[in-house]
């Protein structure tokens, strides 16, 4: 075979073999096949599109590229949760620890955060002494005794979406349907999980801007995942704002505490709630209501809060700090955007909100780049509610007072204002199953 033929072929809108793909995997993972040849065929890719059977072939080789996992040590089934990316989405916090207070096992591998989004081991890292990585047989045993561990995403695990998604950062190739099914679903299908619940994100803070190309994508990965053999589902959650009030790791921390303890912000509260019901329910744990009054359960008696807690102790953190988040420390400096005049806050541009929490340390903008925990914003106002000028539309907070200026000149550009209230959007827009 010539890389030469395969990038033609999908240049001119062909259809790859299972073999072709397999062997640009392979070849590319061997660094037989150089970076050039590998960024023309995604950008062939991301304008030719992928059927089902390329996109799953795709998957499966990234699948197969590095080690698979093997949680036959841990008791019981296994229930993973996925999000697409967002701002403001410290679902998994909330959602992980619910569904283990259940009794359904969560061995979750999760990733920093990439781009304007954040990442769930970014955030639990803002815990004093919390190890995200752990050898195996250490996360099974935390699995097995607590129901819960996350760890970040081991270094031969799927190492063909690694090579991949830092070439795709870097040649405008991210967002393509089976580029994204195929790095998402190339990593969940490596670890050992029988039941899959996804968020896919639409809107301005997500990969996918439109609900039509979000459903797309969503059935794309709950296709190939039963294909894979697992039980899927997803949810189609708007990105249209952020998530929430707090975006930051050691923020998202404290609203991800406040949401366990019953006392969150109601689009977040919401959206997991929803979403650990579908795992309970995937779990074969009851009917659907049934699934919800115990998740509605495990938050006001405080049993996911512990679950929480345990957790973080398990992997060597401070979980007095779950229990008292008032421990967190602050950032050094913080600085109040100021509404530039009266109206309601017509939309948002989320992505443009998760770049200025990234301007002020809560994110990288180099793969170098120390991340700054306390670093981010709290929102005082979101999507549709009316301020005055002068008011306070967020704090920010950073150790780099220099930082403000430019983070809050984003964060005013991401901020439309308007004179009529917007209309109203549900947070939960479709669910594939
Ligand atoms: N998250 C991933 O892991 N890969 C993508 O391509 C997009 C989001």
């Amino acid at each position: 075979m010539r890389m030469y033929d395969i990038i033609r072929k999908k240049r001119d809108g062909g259809l790859l073999s299972d073999a072709e793909i397999q062997w640009f995997i392979d070849g590319y993972v061997k660094g037989e096949i150089p970076d050039y040849q590998a960024s023309a065929l995604c950008m062939a890719i991301y304008f030719r599109g992928m059927s089902i059977e390329e996109t799953t072939a795709l998957t499966f080789a990234v699948r197969d590229s590095g080690d698979r996992l093997d949680f036959s040590g841990i008791d019981g089934l296994r229930v993973d949760k996925h999000s697409t990316g967002g701002v403001g989405d410290k679902t998994s916090l909330v959602v992980t620890p619910i569904v283990a207070s259940l009794g359904v096992k969560v061995a979750k591998m999760s990733g920093r955060g990439l781009g304007h989004t954040g990442g769930t081991i970014d955030k639990l890292e803002a815990i004093p002494g919390f190890r995200t990585d752990i050898p195996t047989a250490e996360f099974e045993d935390i699995v097995n005794n607590v129901g819960i561990a996350i760890v970040g995403q081991n270094a031969t695990l799927a190492p063909a979406d690694k090579l991949l998604y830092a070439l795709r950062d870097v040649t405008a190739t991210v967002d393509s349907l089976p580029l994204i099914v195929s790095s998402i679903m190339g990593k969940k299908l490596a670890a050992d999980d029988d039941c899959i619940v996804l968020d896919v994100k639409t809107g301005s803070g997500a990969f996918m801007k439109t609900v039509e190309d979000s459903r797309r994508l969503a059935e794309a990965m709950v296709e190939i995942g039963k294909r894979a053999g697992k039980k899927m589902c997803a949810l189609i959650t708007d990105m249209d704002r952020p998530l929430g009030f707090a975006i930051g790791n050691s923020l998202e921390v404290i609203e991800a505490i406040e949401t366990l303890k019953d006392n969150g912000p109601d689009d977040l509260a919401e959206l997991c709630v929803a979403l650990a019901t579908r795992m309970l329910y995937l779990a074969e744990k009851g009917t659907y209501q049934e699934c919800e009054a115990m998740v509605r359960d495990s938050i006001i008696s405080g049993k996911a809060l512990d679950t929480f807690a345990k957790m973080v102790y398990a992997q060597g953190g401070d979980g007095d700090w779950i229990l008292h988040p008032e421990k967190f420390p602050s950032a050094k400096y913080s600085y109040e955007v100021k509404a530039e005049r009266d109206g309601y806050i017509v939309s948002v541009d989320t992505e443009g909100y998760g770049v200025s929490s990234l301007l002020l340390g809560a994110g990288r903008n180099t793969k170098e780049d120390v991340i700054d925990s306390a670093a981010g914003i709290m929102l005082k106002a979101k999507t549709g509610d009316f301020v005055k000028r002068g008011d306070t539309l967020a704090v920010m907070y950073s150790e780099r007072e220099e930082c403000f200026a430019p983070a809050s000149a984003r964060f005013l550009a991401a901020t439309r204002m308007g004179d009529a209230a917007p209309e109203a959007m549900p947070l939960i827009l479709d669910t594939v199953e």
